[in-house]
């Protein structure tokens, strides 16, 4: 990546001075103007739209949003309402944390602020449930401050009109982005519905035209400007999160055979696969030959292809190796449920809890014997 993740093009550069005049007349021409939370400007309002559309679309919130003022109509109505209340309502919008955060948020403005939002952004933006993008949108669109939001939509806009690379979620990436929003708000000038239009704009232009899958740059006021549309990189722009690079374990696992069954352990209550009916392992292939030993297997292996299984934090190579009893039958077929070891009929595994690739090793198994 360059040096700075903003290396604009003198086009895009030229921009900045008309970005807000030509997104507020855009926002007034073709923006949203009828979402139930627009043509007013009280705080509680505009402050529970906010924390109801965090990660959540303007079609699901609508009607939760609708309920909410039926029950909770003022700050104080919500503050004074139990806790389950509030919970029994957001049922279903999910991120159940925004709802906590909500209630304490309203008993937090009647206690601390006698019942009136703060209007300034930073003031806002102490209330629990409450960050810089959403405090700057309730101070902009109640009290008409000129604070900027940033949130992902609008991290999209700026990325490709403003060709921003680097993953928006890298801090580095994200002070810059955060100090072009603050260059591009309208100037001090600006009136109170030229600022609430401008964040209207930055949100319906990312939520209608400049969208995630397929942007619709015909209709775009910044096309002729833009560098994704100059170079073709919507698609590339803003960047991926960066793949983690997982470590990799790599694990010997026996599959003893006894005819058609084979030996099963209970894994520990605790760790990876804890609980679950899994194969012997062992860390090399020896080991595993000192375990197929001790576990009366004729000596000798089978290789069988190995498989890799990814965890969210690390992938495990899983190296497979067959055996067969020294003496066939004479162990018990199956042992009770209760115990850490277990044979089990290959037609019978799927009445225990096997993980999955374990399970793929045995199914293939078993295809192989019919
Ligand atoms: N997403 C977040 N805030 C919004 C708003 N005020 N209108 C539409 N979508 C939004």
């Amino acid at each position: 990546m360059s040096a700075s993740p903003i290396a604009m093009t003198r086009c895009a550069a030229s921009l900045q001075d008309a970005f807000a005049t030509r997104l507020v007349d855009w926002q007034r021409r073709h923006g949203r103007h009828d979402l139930p939370w627009q043509n007013t400007r009280d705080p509680y309002r505009i402050w529970l739209s906010e924390i109801m559309l965090q990660q959540t679309q303007v079609s699901t919130v609508i009607p939760y949003y609708a309920k909410f003022l039926v029950r909770f109509p003022d700050v104080a109505a919500l503050a004074r309402a139990p806790i389950d209340d509030v919970m029994a309502l957001w049922a279903g919008l999910g991120y159940y944390s925004r709802a906590r955060n909500l209630h304490r948020c309203a008993q937090t403005v009647l206690e601390r602020h006698g019942g009136t939002f703060p209007a300034s952004p930073d003031q806002l933006a102490e209330l629990p449930g409450i960050g810089r993008s959403t405090a700057a949108a309730i101070a902009s669109f109640a009290f008409g401050a000129r604070a900027t939001i940033l949130d992902g939509n609008v991290k999209r806009v700026l990325a490709r009109v403003f060709g921003i690379d680097g993953f928006p979620g890298e801090k580095r990436v994200e002070s810059a982005m955060w100090a072009l929003a603050e260059r591009l708000m309208p100037g001090q000038q600006a009136s109170d519905d030229d600022v609430s239009a401008y964040t209207q704009g930055l949100m319906d232009l990312g939520a209608t035209l400049c969208v995630r899958g397929k942007p619709d740059c015909g209709r775009c006021p910044f096309a002729a400007d833009c560098v994704a549309h100059a170079t073709g990189r919507q698609r590339e722009l803003p960047a991926a999160r960066p793949k983690k690079v997982v470590p990799l374990r790599q694990t010997w696992m026996l599959v003893l055979r006894d005819g058609a069954s084979v030996l099963l352990e209970r894994r520990p209550p605790s760790g990876i696969w804890g609980g679950l009916w899994s194969l012997p392992e062992a860390a090399d292939e020896a080991a595993l030959a000192e375990r197929a030993r001790a576990l009366g297997a004729a000596p000798g292996f089978e290789r069988l292809a190995p498989l890799t299984h990814t965890f969210t934090h690390f992938k495990l190579d899983i190296e497979p190796r067959c055996a067969d009893l020294a003496c066939p039958g004479a162990v018990a077929p199956v042992q009770a449920r209760e115990d850490e070891t277990a044979w089990v009929p290959l037609a019978q595994i799927d009445e225990y809890g096997v993980p999955a690739p374990v399970r793929k090793l045995l199914d293939a198994l078993k295809g192989s014997l019919i």
